[in-house]
């Protein structure tokens, strides 16, 4: 049984996001706080991780059902090691048409002068770089590990000089901590081929303690930008696409506003998450995900069972967490703990 699939809401499954690992080197305050992800955290041990051969047999499934992107993600993709092997693999999936995925990354950027040359001579298309101020002691102190600014900057010129773009940078936008970075990063990426996005701050797992108040929306970020450097605005080239593009009046490029709290786009969400450990979550808020290494594991089941199991979960999908919360932060919540970003990657 392979083909397109399409869950309860009539939508079709395009991007498979692919965590590698739970670990990073960062603490992002809105993300792996210090306090929660101190030294007696329990990451998930070796044995527990899918193969590249067991995430290879998945996307090839997954592409065979629709899938024409892949995200790497974390934790840190890039602490994997020998990620690359995994990016040779997916690189050499076909779509029912013939055609390779689009297979892309999202990093921190700490290791990525070290690590674009080959990853994109494995077959990696592009690269997104998250990067939430430009300004050393805010940096230092939003990753809060001390990690230099100056690093990150150098991994986006590397992945440019591999050839990994149109190369995107992620700024998440927290009311009070970094919002007066927005016009800074805007004009210091103005003109230079790179596509800025600002992510309203979301809800996002149980540990980083969200507040309405906490993001700044979308709007807002725009108004600060224009007044600077006016806009103009674009839309989405593609309805599944998670940022709203715009573009500078003078013709400096275009930046994206991500807007899942103040304006959710579930309507036309075709994404699909497997994490670290093989768990197929159907929505970045999901309280479970549907466990696929038990399945991969299992000498009874061969790739046709697999793949006709895979495509009913996805046909059983309605979630549109975004859009029932609505920017109502005391709207009921599905019961259970919510998985964490880092976890399951952006
Ligand atoms: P591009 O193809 O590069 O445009 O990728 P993308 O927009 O899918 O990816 P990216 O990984 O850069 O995601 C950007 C931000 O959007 C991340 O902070 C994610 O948390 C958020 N995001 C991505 N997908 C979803 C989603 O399905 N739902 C919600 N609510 N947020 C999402
Ligand atoms: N809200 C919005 N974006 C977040 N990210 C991590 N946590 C959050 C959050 N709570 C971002 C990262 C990265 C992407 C994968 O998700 O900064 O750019
Ligand atoms: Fe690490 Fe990314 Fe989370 Fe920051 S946002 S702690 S870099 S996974
Ligand atoms: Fe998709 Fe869930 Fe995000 Fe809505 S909240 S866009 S359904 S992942």
């Amino acid at each position: 049984p392979v083909g397109e699939v399409r869950d309860r809401l009539a939508r079709p499954l395009r991007d498979l996001r692919i965590s590698v690992t739970d670990r990073c080197n960062f603490r992002c305050v809105y993300c792996m706080p210090k306090q929660v992800f101190g030294k007696d955290f329990r990451f998930l041990p070796h044995a527990a991780l899918l193969s590249f051969e067991e995430i290879e047999r998945l996307a090839r499934i997954a592409v065979a059902h629709g899938v024409e992107k892949i995200r790497l993600t974390g934790g840190e993709p890039l602490l994997r090691k020998n990620l690359e092997d995994l990016v040779g693999r997916l690189a050499a999936l076909r779509t029912p048409a013939g055609r390779a995925p689009e297979l892309t990354l999202t990093t921190n950027g700490s290791l990525l002068r070290r690590k674009a040359r080959a990853l994109a001579d494995a077959g990696l298309t592009r690269v997104t770089v998250s990067l939430d101020a430009l300004d050393e002691t805010r940096f230092r102190r939003m990753n809060d590990v001390d990690f230099p600014v100056a690093e990150v900057l150098d991994g986006i010129a590397a992945a440019r000089d591999a050839g990994l773009g149109p190369i995107k940078v992620n700024m998440v936008v927290k009311r009070g901590v970094n919002d007066d970075e927005i016009v800074p990063m805007a004009r210091y990426f103005h003109g230079s081929g790179v596509i800025l996005r600002f992510i309203e701050y979301m809800d996002v797992g149980e540990s980083n303690g969200w507040r309405l108040d906490d993001t700044l929306p979308s709007r807002e970020v725009i108004k600060r930008i224009s007044a600077a450097l006016p806009l103009i605005p674009t839309g989405r080239r593609q309805a599944a696409e998670t940022a709203e593009r715009w573009i500078y009046a003078d013709g400096g490029g275009e930046i994206g506003v991500i807007s899942s709290v103040t304006k959710a786009f579930c309507g036309a969400c075709t994404r699909a998450r497997l994490s670290t450990e093989g768990k197929l979550f159907l929505c970045l808020f999901a309280t479970q995900g549907h466990d696929l290494r038990a399945l991969l594991r299992s000498p009874d089941v061969d790739d046709a069972r697999l793949s006709s199991i895979f495509a009913q979960i996805w046909q059983q999908r309605d979630d549109r967490y975004s859009e029932l919360r609505g920017s109502d932060a005391l709207a009921p919540r599905p019961a259970g703990a919510r998985v964490e970003m880092s976890y399951i990657g952006g």
